[in-house]
């Protein structure tokens, strides 16, 4: 009879499509065997839990530079820490593009960051800021063959922008190499007219944000997108989309038949544009974009879960501390809210957010949360099936969730490197006690017992939705 190194007896384990109450053998940090009456040297009793694939968390930023002498509260220590805590066992953080330095140059460094630093596994997309000839003809498609298979274009931001040419040009280059576009969309100057006509009226509060940037930049923005990726015959992911209107330009692109996919975030499930109304400048804590809007919005947002629109729910975790002069307070930031830094702190609370808010609510099935945060982003970004499920050779990646648990979210229970958490006080009902990464026991019950040179670096095979029907057989 086999006996494995460790077995998880008499819990629900449950995928994006099934679940079923059986144990989990593992065997060299993969699951060799799901049954009945498993024998492990080690055993974990999940009696009354549910036994759930490791979160993949596909939109992290981790240690990007900021500038302007803003620093980032998270290395890939804290940061994978707090991954960790919050049941996710994948990271996909950037590697941004410096202008002026050859992007392997900055992957390298980037890596060095990682290397040994990390409790889970990790896989880097690019961020493309100067698609200049070198980058478009030869780095970037060299970068596609070595699993650097996806790559994230903006919108908007001063020095992070491309305009539409840019945008086709890159566009061109993953239809050549299969490699899949991740688009953030806002309309730059409509955020600057916005912005100057707001900070000529004085109102520079960090609650103005919001109103610079209102759900029609975004709208209008998803749709342009959209129709360059049309024109290039290339699918897109738009990423963490807010609101109704773009959720809709998403939804009427995927039932013409495009090749469009979504993402929505933990802040448009559960945070308002009220939240940036704290007291002086509390609010710079929700500043993030597109920010936070209202409470139809929520609901359209969970609705385009709901429906599949967003097939891929993650955390945009870009974290900065609120008190903090490199943080979320430089003195810059303090005269307008177009200084304040934006991102907000959130790999550790994404999945229990939405367990509680989703899956305890009856918004959402347990299968439906294991394919938003799990299934589909490995699928999506070519991890699968290594990561996102529990099946016989996959990675054993598993959360084990205590639906009984209840907790008062507090910024500790996140161990993050920021110092607050935009989810503080919020009552959670259901928490991953035990989380693992490759069948090492990396969290448990809160207590960090995994080793930071436990997390791998994954390079990754192309999207499925990028690589074309006729030409899946050339490659
Ligand atoms: O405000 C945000 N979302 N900051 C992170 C960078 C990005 O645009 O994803
Ligand atoms: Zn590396
Ligand atoms: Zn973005
Ligand atoms: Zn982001």
């Amino acid at each position: 009879m086999n006996v494995y190194d460790l077995v998880i007896s008499n819990g629900v384990v449950v995928t994006a499509g099934d679940r079923t109450r059986c144990d989990v053998g593992i065997l060299n940090g993969k699951v060799a065997a799901l049954g009945t009456d498993l024998k492990g040297r080690e055993m974990i009793d999940a009696e009354g839990k549910f036994v759930l694939p490791g979160g993949v968390d596909s939109h992290v930023h981790i240690a990007q530079p900021s500038g302007g002498g803003i620093v980032m509260a998270d290395d890939f220590e804290t940061a994978t820490r707090s991954a960790a805590a919050g049941g996710t066992t994948t990271v996909m953080p950037f590697c941004m593009q410096e202008k002026g330095t050859p992007l392997r140059e900055t992957l390298k460094a980037y890596h060095a960051k990682a290397d040994g630093q990390s409790y889970v596994d990790v896989s880097f997309h690019l961020i493309i800021s100067e698609p200049d000839e070198q980058l478009l003809g030869q780095d970037l498609p060299a970068l596609v063959e070595d699993g650097y298979t996806s790559f994230k274009i903006f919108m908007t931001y001063d020095d992070l922008k491309l305009n539409d040419r840019e945008i086709l040009d890159v566009m061109g280059v993953a239809r050549e190499t299969g490699a899949l576009v991740m688009v953030h969309a806002e309309n730059h100057d409509a955020i600057r007219y916005m912005t100057e006509q707001l900070e000529k009226a004085g109102r520079t509060a960090p609650k103005y944000h919001a109103t610079s940037r209102p759900s029609v930049v975004e709208r209008e923005a998803t749709h342009r997108a959209i129709s360059l990726a049309e024109l290039v015959d290339v699918p897109v992911m738009i990423v963490h989309v807010s609101n109704r209107e773009a959720m809709e330009q998403i939804r009427w692109a995927q039932q013409k038949g495009l090749r469009v996919l979504g993402e929505t975030c933990t802040q448009y499930l559960v945070l308002t544009e009220d939240d940036l109304d704290g007291l002086g400048m509390e609010g710079a804590k929700y500043v993030c974009s597109p920010p936070p809007r209202d409470v139809a919005s929520q609901e359209a947002c969970w609705e385009g879960l709901r429906t599949g629109v967003f097939s891929v729910f993650s955390s945009d975790h870009c974290p900065f501390r609120y008190d903090d002069e490199q943080g979320k307070l430089t003195p810059k930031g303090r005269t307008s809210f177009r200084w304040v830094p934006n991102g907000i702190p959130g790999v550790g609370a994404r999945l229990p957010v939405l367990f509680s808010e989703g899956v305890m609510k009856g918004r959402m099935t347990l299968e439906q949360f294991v394919a938003v945060t799990a299934a589909n982003p490995a699928k999506t970004y070519g991890l699968y099936p290594r990561k996102g499920t529990i099946a016989v050779g996959a990675d054993a990646d598993i959360a084990i969730w205590d639906p009984e648990q209840r907790a008062t979210l507090r910024h500790e229970m996140l161990q993050d490197g920021a110092d607050y958490t935009p989810y503080e006080g919020r009552e959670i009902v259901g928490w991953p006690v035990t989380t693992l990464v490759r069948g090492r026991v990396v969290m448990q019950g809160g207590e960090l017992v995994g080793d930071k040179a436990h997390g791998q670096y994954l390079p990754r095979e192309r999207s499925p939705f990028a690589v074309r029907p006729d030409e899946s057989s050339a490659r």
